[in-house]
């Protein structure tokens, strides 16, 4: 039987009231499923606040790298996921790409002692282990500053994984040297070495589309997001995590005009006037898009049925890494 979107909405109250649950939504989420979350936020904001949350059930609307944080970090929750969305991003690295890039550092002349390594959050938990083993810790766009500052006082040579534009622009932000594994130059001329993986959704903002809104409407402010390429970045006015792009854009002066560039989804809710998606095609990350309401209807109903469905599971050795990668970065 079909529902309409307000009968699910409908059902799903129903069943949080009922049911040991937190629903947790990304920022990127559908309208509609985001409208269910208990929790809403950043990666960084969902990774604290599930991990501090006592339900029985996690139900994470998101990707699975997101999901899989809040296994890593409570071990006892239960976490589920209406659809298993993997982000491209970290689908970019596994433990073995991983390993290779350690070994193209030391064949490189930089010995294993020498590299401290960090992990975007946007990675799954067998490379956060990998990082965890290795000394490293993970980070989000929010706090990627803070962190890289913190490990440079090893005075080690930083190894950033998977995120090349996320690396770049911190690198450039600090007035720091960075390097692309595969694009040329020498890892020790380098503070940051960074791995060669991408956003394809925050690849579609271009300098034609600053150009054109710079023209179009003169005074508007570029507002992007760190996995946007280097040269947007600095041809952006404000840039940030996506809790940091909504203060920002909500604090605007009403008047002003901003173009952003990042998800649609999000940007679409920010504000009611004078608010741009900065591209010429709608930015909408294919994955988070996946989950839709009748999916996370459906999950809290295998719950109350006694066989939740999609749940995550962290073997014991990758938890215990990759939860020290983490927890390295909360500490901070
Ligand atoms: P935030 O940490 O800014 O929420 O970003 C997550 C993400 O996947 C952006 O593409
Ligand atoms: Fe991954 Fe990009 Fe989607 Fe963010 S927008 S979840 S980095 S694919």
């Amino acid at each position: 039987m079909q529902f309409t979107n307000d009968e699910l909405k409908q059902k799903i109250i129903e069943l949080k009231n009922k049911l040991s649950v937190t629903v947790v939504a990304h920022f990127y989420q559908r309208d509609e499923v985001f409208e269910m979350g208990d929790i809403t936020g950043d990666s960084l904001e969902l990774a604290m606040r599930t991990r501090d949350d006592d339900a029985e059930f996690v139900v994470f609307c998101g990707v699975a790298f997101m999901g899989q944080s809040v296994k890593v970090l409570s071990p006892n929750k239960r976490v589920v996921m209406p659809k298993l969305a993997c982000c491209a991003m970290a689908k970019m690295i596994d433990s073995i790409y991983y390993d290779e890039s350690v070994k193209f550092l030391e064949e490189n002349g930089i010995s294993k002692e020498n590299i401290l390594p960090i992990t975007y959050i946007n990675s799954n938990a067998d490379v956060k282990a990998k990082v965890g083993e290795m000394g490293g810790m993970v980070c989000t766009s929010s706090n990627a500053k803070k962190i890289i500052t913190t490990a440079l006082g090893e005075g080690k040579k930083i190894l950033f994984v998977p995120d090349r534009c996320l690396g770049q622009n911190i690198a450039n932000q600090m007035g720091l040297k960075s390097m692309v594994i595969g694009h040329g130059g020498d890892p020790k001329e380098a503070d940051i070495i960074c791995y060669d993986g991408f956003c394809s959704v925050h690849q579609l903002f271009t300098l034609e589309d600053i150009a054109f809104y710079r023209k179009k409407y003169p005074g508007i402010l570029i507002a992007t997001h760190p996995e946007c390429d280097p040269a947007i970045c600095e041809a952006s006015d404000f840039v940030g995590s996506t809790s940091q792009l909504i203060k920002f854009i909500k604090e605007l002066p009403e008047e002003q005009k901003v173009a952003v560039g990042t998800e649609f989804n999000m940007v679409n809710r920010l504000r009611p006037t004078n608010t741009f998606v900065l591209s010429s095609t709608k930015p909408e990350c294919p994955t988070m898009n996946e989950t839709t309401l009748e999916d996370l209807y459906l999950t809290l109903k295998a719950i109350d049925e006694g066989s939740p469905i999609n749940e995550i599971e962290v073997d014991e050795t990758t938890q215990k890494w990759a939860k020290i990668a983490l927890e390295r970065m909360l500490a901070l």
